[in-house]
């Protein structure tokens, strides 16, 4: 079940797994930044070295490798035939949609950071932490275990 991809489909979920773990690295630094650059609001030289490190964190990691892990995502399911029927890669599309979510929702938060405005707490923003984590929980179990 190797599709288009023919003997490039393995390295291309090679690819897959490499940029799963750089965007997911991202996913788990990026909003730790964002609680410390909260926090650092009220003396102006450190929240402008949070908003660099965020800017660099973006561009290196975040934005390149989601973009990655997608294109190929998509490549090895409709090159596997993965969307017939498989349950499971529908369940994980959702959880990568609202991860996907989780990711477009922190970089506009830093953005507002950058601004001087905040909108929660930091004990929310550290509950929010953990929603990469647990995204990934989920997903691993549903692309190896395929239960359903
Ligand atoms: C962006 C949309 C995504 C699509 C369409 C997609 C699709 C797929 C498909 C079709 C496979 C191959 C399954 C197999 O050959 O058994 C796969 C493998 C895998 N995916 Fe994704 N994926 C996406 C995003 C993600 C994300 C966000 C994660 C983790 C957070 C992830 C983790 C993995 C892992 C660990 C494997 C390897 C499983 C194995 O070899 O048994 N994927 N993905």
């Amino acid at each position: 079940m190797t599709g288009f991809l023919g003997g490039l489909y393995l390295w291309v979920k090679a690819l897959h797994v490499i940029f799963v773990i750089f965007w997911m690295a991202g996913l788990f630094l990026f909003p730790r930044y964002l609680i410390h650059h909260q926090e650092a609001l009220d003396r102006p030289d450190e929240a402008a070295a949070w908003v660099a490190r965020e800017a660099k964190l973006r561009s290196i990691i975040l934005t390149p490798s989601l973009i990655i892990v997608w294109l190929s995502g998509l490549a090895i399911a409709l090159s596997g035939g993965w969307f017939a029927g498989q349950g499971w890669l529908h369940a994980k599309l959702l959880l990568v949609v609202l991860l996907t979510g989780f990711h477009g929702w922190a970089v506009a938060y830093s953005k507002k950071l950058a601004r001087g405005e905040t909108r929660f707490p930091t004990r929310t923003l550290r509950m929010l932490n953990e929603v990469p984590g647990l995204a990934v929980v989920l997903i691993v179990i549903l692309v190896v275990v395929k239960p359903f």
